[in-house]
C-alpha cells in the first residue's frame, strides 16, 4: 500500500521506517528543508542518527505528497494541525483517509484531532479517520524493539485494514478499538500527567509523591476521558495508563522532561528555547485547564501545573494547595 507522512520530525520519520518495514511505499512530507535532505540524500533519521530504509522518501511539496497516496498520517503538533489542515483541504483533488498519530487537544477549543478534521475537511475529502496511538517512544520503535499501539476509528472495517498495515511479527502488535475518543483523549492527557511527575521530579519530591501524582493523575485521566464520552476501560488500557507508564517518568519523554525543568526552575521560555520538539503535554494543560473550567470538572493536578506553569504559582504554594483540599475516600468519580 502507498502511504503519505504529513511531519517527518521524530515519530512521523520512524512510522516512515516502520510501513517500509511492513512493505508499504511511503513519502513523508515535511516543511523542514533540512529533514528532507537527510531523509533523501544521507538516508538518515534526522534526530536519531540511524539509518532509514533507501526507499523511504521525503519531499517538501505537500501536493507531491497528496498526490502519492489516499492515506495521510498527521505526525505535526497539535498546535499546527488546524492550519495545515485547511491548506491540505484546499489542496485536495479527492477523498482521503487520515490518521492521526500526533497526541494532543487544541488549546482554545478544547477540540480532539478528530473534530479539527470533521470540522476543516470538506465532506467529499474526507474518506475515513482513524488514530494510531499508545506507549511509543520513536527512540524504541526506530530500534525495532516490541511496541503495542492502538488503532482507533468509528469506522471497524478501517481500523481492521490498518491494524495489518502497520503490525509486524517482528517488533509491532497493533490492536483494533471503536472507542476513537477515548483513545484520542488519553493520549493527551497522559502527556499532562507526565509533565507533572517531571515537575515532581525536578523538585526532588522523592518517588511517593510522583507514585501519588501519576496514580491520582490516573484518576483526571479517567474523568477527561468520560467527559469527552470515551469510555473508562479505554482509560486504563494501552492508549491511557500504558501510555502514561512509557513516559511519566522516562528520560526519553519530552514531557517528563520539560516537568523536570519547570520543576529545577526554568522558564517556559527558556526550555522552549533548548527543546526544539513538540512538548504537548503543557499545551495539553493548558487545553484541559480551559476544558475543566467549561464542564465543571475536578482536575486537581491539572489545574495547579496550569498555575505554575502559565500564572507563575510558587510550587509550593502549588503543593499546599493539593494538600489543603478536603480529605475524603479514594474514590475514581
Ligand atoms: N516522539 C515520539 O516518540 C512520539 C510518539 C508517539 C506520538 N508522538 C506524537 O507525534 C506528534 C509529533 O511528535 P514528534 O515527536 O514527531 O515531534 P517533532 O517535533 O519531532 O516533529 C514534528 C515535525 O512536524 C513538522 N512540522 C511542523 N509544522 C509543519 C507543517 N506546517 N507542515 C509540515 N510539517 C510540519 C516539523 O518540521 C517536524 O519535523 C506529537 O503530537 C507527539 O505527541 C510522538
Amino acid at each position: 500500500m502507498k502511504l503519505s507522512i504529513i511531519g517527518g520530525g521524530a515519530w512521523g520519520a520512524t512510522l516512515g521506517q516502520l510501513l517500509v518495514d511492513n512493505g508499504n511505499e511511503v513519502v513523508i512530507y515535511d516543511i523542514n528543508e533540512q529533514f528532507v535532505l537527510t531523509i533523501n540524500q544521507k538516508h538518515v533519521h534526522p534526530f536519531f542518527d540511524l539509518p532509514l530504509p533507501q526507499t523511504l522518501l521525503a519531499t517538501n511539496d505537500l501536493q507531491e505528497a497528496l498526490a502519492f497516496s489516499d492515506y495521510l498520517v498527521l505526525a505535526v503538533p497539535t498546535k499546527v494541525m488546524r492550519s495545515l489542515l485547511n491548506t491540505i483541504n484546499s489542496a485536495l483533488k479527492s477523498p482521503k483517509y487520515f490518521i492521526n498519530v500526533s497526541k494532543g487537544i487544541e488549546p482554545d477549543t478544547s477540540k480532539r484531532v478528530s473534530e479539527i478534521v470533521e470540522e476543516v475537511i470538506s465532506n467529499d475529502h474526507l474518506a475515513g479517520f482513524a488514530v494510531l496511538t499508545g506507549p511509543s517512544h520513536a527512540e524504541e520503535v526506530i530500534r525495532r524493539k516490541l511496541t503495542l499501539l492502538t488503532i482507533a476509528s468509528k469506522n471497524m472495517a478501517l481500523a481492521q485494514s490498518l491494524q495489518n498495515v502497520f503490525s509486524n511479527d517482528s517488533y509491532m502488535r497493533v490492536y483494533t478499538s471503536d472507542d476513537l475518543i477515548g483513545c484520542e483523549v488519553g493520549g493527551a492527557v497522559k502527556n499532562a500527567i507526565a509533565v507533572v511527575s517531571g515537575m515532581a521530579t525536578g523538585l526532588d519530591m522523592g518517588e511517593n509523591a510522583r507514585a501519588a501524582l501519576i496514580t491520582r493523575g490516573i484518576v483526571e485521566i479517567v474523568r477527561v476521558v468520560e467527559a469527552y464520552g470515551g469510555k473508562r476501560e479505554t482509560a486504563f488500557g494501552l492508549t491511557g495508563v500504558g501510555d502514561l507508564i512509557v513516559t511519566a517518568s522516562s528520560e526519553n519523554s519530552r514531557n517528563f522532561k520539560a516537568g523536570k525543568q519547570i520543576g529545577l526552575g526554568k522558564s517556559m521560555a527558556q526550555i522552549y528555547q533548548e527543546e526544539k520538539q513538540t512538548i504537548e503535554g503543557v499545551r495539553a494543560i493548558e487545553a484541559l485547564h480551559q476544558l475543566a473550567l467549561k464542564k465543571g470538572l475536578s482536575l486537581p493536578i491539572i489545574e495547579v501545573a496550569y498555575h505554575v506553569i502559565f500564572e507563575e504559582m510558587p510550587i509550593q504554594d502549588a503543593v499546599t494547595k493539593l494538600l489543603t483540599r478536603t480529605l475524603k475516600s479514594e474514590k475514581i468519580d
